[in-house]
């Protein structure tokens, strides 16, 4: 757990806890500074209090838990594009939203996303329900997402609480619990100051000051709307809050893949099982990902196909959620028409076009080796 500095008090501690003028404040920031998001309503004149398109709200969200505003935005785009109602994400083919999301990570998100607009479209007609219990009841909406949309989309008074308004909240009341298990205490807290009006406005404007001056790092409490009403600037801790438990270190893993390279230009692809970590996806053929790399004969036995294989210096690492990958590569160079092992099962494999491959449901590790097998080409 990370220590707390004595607080050095910069002032007497706000009479009152946060409260109404605390929302206040802030909404009134947040119509001066917000941030202009594709999926949300223009500021300004036209904006406020049009309601944005639930199917807008919960792709975004989805989105979101997976990475920064900036990286969502073009994957936002191309999926309204490509599938501009909840009714066109439902009919398109599940390989082809998995091509779609690919970069994005976690593709598990993303068959949910193509069950849930199936499961709109089958049990509510294609109309997003508007509960957060309802919304809760749909594949891959979890607590966060579905206050979220009922909340943004619907203005239900529901209190949607992401990484940013944790640490908004915490630093509000001083909250010195360590999180993970100061979730509930946070929501709490959170819930006390969700207005019955514009509960969206604020549980954005709470994700735009999380995002912007109430940074983990250095927050900028000088030009902070909510300075006053902060107890955690209040005691000179700010900085230090939220208190998290040192995480234990991730496990690593070992494998070898082996690009194939056919004569005319195509690589080796196999399917990934649907269930586990990256089910469905696209990869480059490799041993079983283990405790350690095997020695080069026993890793041969998971060639794809028998050639003369060199093995590219460096390593590929990539961090998943649960553990890290290290990488080796071996590449060959084949002839069109050689044929697979049996390791390889041809039904799961496929030769892919390299010109094709930037469409190809492949997630960024495997991307990382096709790159690091090609770079010296
Ligand atoms: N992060 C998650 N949801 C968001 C939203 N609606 N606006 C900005 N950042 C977000």
């Amino acid at each position: 757990m990370g220590d707390i500095a004595k607080p050095v008090a910069r002032k007497q501690l706000p009479l009152r806890p946060a409260g109404p003028d605390t929302v206040a404040a802030l909404l009134d920031w947040y119509d001066r500074e917000r941030r202009d998001l594709p999926w949300r309503t223009p500021n300004g004149r036209g904006g406020r209090g049009r309601r944005v398109d639930p199917y807008k709200v919960w792709l975004s969200e989805i989105m979101l838990q997976q990475t920064v505003v900036k990286a969502v935005i073009p994957y936002y785009e191309k999926f309204l594009r490509l599938w501009p109602t909840v009714d066109a994400l439902a009919a398109a083919e599940l390989d082809d939203v998995l091509a779609a999301w690919a970069g994005l990570g976690y593709y598990s998100r993303a068959r949910n996303l193509h069950k849930c607009a199936q499961a709109i479209v089958t049990a509510h007609g294609g109309v997003f329900p508007r509960s957060e219990t309802e919304l809760a009841g749909l594949p891959g909406i979890g607590p966060y997402t579905a206050a979220a949309i009922a909340a943004i989309a619907f203005g239900e008074a529901a209190t949607p609480v992401d990484g940013n308004i944790e640490r908004v909240v915490s630093r509000l009341f001083a909250c010195r619990h360590p999180l993970p298990g100061a979730k509930r205490e946070i929501k709490r807290l959170a819930e006390t100051l969700t207005p019955q009006r514009r509960a969206g406005d604020f549980a954005q404007a709470m994700m735009d000051l999380g995002a912007s001056l109430c940074s983990p790092k250095k927050p900028s409490c000088l030009m902070c709307p909510l300075q006053q009403d902060c107890h955690a600037h209040a005691l000179g801790i700010a900085e230090q809050l939220p208190v998290k438990l040192v995480k234990p270190d991730r496990p690593v893993r070992y494998g070898i893949a082996f690009l194939a390279l056919s004569e005319d230009g195509r690589v080796l692809l196999r399917k990934r099982p649907e269930a586990g970590l990256l089910g469905g996806m696209l990869e480059v053929p490799s041993t079983d990902w283990g405790d350690d790399w095997l020695p080069v004969d026993q890793a041969l036995i998971a060639q794809p196909v028998r050639a003369d294989w060199w093995s590219v210096p460096g390593v590929v690492s990539h961090t998943f959620t649960h553990f890290r990958l290290e990488m080796m590569v071996m590449r060959a160079i084949v002839p069109a028409e050689t044929g697979l092992t049996f390791w390889a099962s041809p039904d799961r494999c496929r030769w892919v076009p390299r010109r094709d491959l930037h469409a190809a449901a492949l997630p960024t590790v495997m991307r990382k080796v096709i790159a690091h097998a090609l770079k010296e080409q």
